[in-house]
């Protein structure tokens, strides 16, 4: 039985962050609305999130988009340093873009998966796929160009026909989609959806054996596609606004199983923040799961 750990919305932003200028500047702070732009709280909330996985132990993680604040190349460093200090094997982790991560001057995915992070292109790349013993994983972008002003998002038809293919040639393997946005309408859906849910909607229904794990909208859920029957899409909380966002699932009998909330670990940055305020200092704290998606 193989055990998935789930992350997303790591909303990584780079350590020179400060020094932004003009539009660069604008983008970012508008993109972090309700979020702090601190590069060392992002960056420790990333660690703690990703020792939490190794902690507790998976076959293979799954990191659902969002990866950047706004996708600049040095972000993207932050977030192969961040994964090459966790320790985990490159062959077990699948990445997948959110709209954050294609925004203004935002480096093509296939550029950043070219550039500082080729060690995760072989599992996270168009047309790659982690193979474990009872299942398998297909990351699938729905990151698109586009003013910061929207959070939309689709998925190419091809992307969705190769996901078909695997889980009509493998009936009783179940099919894992690693993608950002959710498989259905969300409020103001024209700003913040995905453009094709029904696409994808359509290729769950098609096909029993394969689920899909999502971030974007910042919230743990998990959801059927019909009243009473089994579970089938799944996301976690936020790591850029969460303490414990880690979740977890089995495979078993050909379907995901979430395992239960896990404990919230010790937020490193709270006994800097009692130190911080107990010399009189102001600690301009997040505001929770509130972030943009
Ligand atoms: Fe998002
Ligand atoms: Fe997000």
């Amino acid at each position: 039985m193989s055990r998935i750990a789930h992350l997303s919305d790591l909303h990584l932003l780079e350590p020179a962050v400060a020094a932004r200028r003009g539009t660069d500047w604008v983008r970012v702070h508008y993109l972090s609305l309700r979020r702090s732009i601190d590069y060392v709280a992002r960056r420790a909330r990333a660690e703690t999130a990703l020792r939490a996985a190794r902690e507790h132990g998976f076959d293979h993680l799954v990191l659902t988009g969002d990866l950047t604040e706004d996708g600049v190349l040095a972000q993207y460093e932050v977030l192969a340093d961040v994964l090459e200090a966790s320790g985990i094997p490159a062959e077990r982790i699948t990445l997948v873009p959110g709209n954050h991560d294609a925004y203004g001057t935002a480096m093509p995915w296939e550029a950043a998966l070219a550039g500082p992070l080729a060690r995760w292109e072989k599992t996270s790349a168009a047309g790659a796929a982690a193979w474990m013993d009872d299942c398998v994983i297909v990351p699938v972008s729905s990151a698109i160009p586009q003013t910061f002003l929207r959070s939309s998002g689709r998925v190419e038809s091809l992307a969705l026909d190769g996901v078909g293919a695997i889980a009509a040639r493998e009936p009783g393997r179940p099919v894992v989609v690693a993608q950002h946005h959710p498989p259905y309408a969300v409020m103001h859906q024209w700003v913040h959806g995905l453009v094709n849910h029904d696409e994808v909607t359509g290729l769950l229904h098609a096909r029993d054996n394969v689920s899909l794990l999502h971030g974007h909208t910042h919230r743990r859920k998990e959801r059927g596609l019909v009243a009473g029957g089994p579970l089938r899409i799944f996301s976690p909380w936020a790591v850029a606004d969460n303490v414990a966002p880690l979740r977890m699932y089995d495979v078993a009998e050909g379907l995901l199983h979430p395992l239960p909330a896990l404990a919230a670990r010790p937020d490193p940055l709270a006994a800097v923040c009692r130190d911080v305020e107990a010399m009189g200092g102001v600690v301009l704290r997040d505001v929770g799961a509130l972030g943009r998606g």
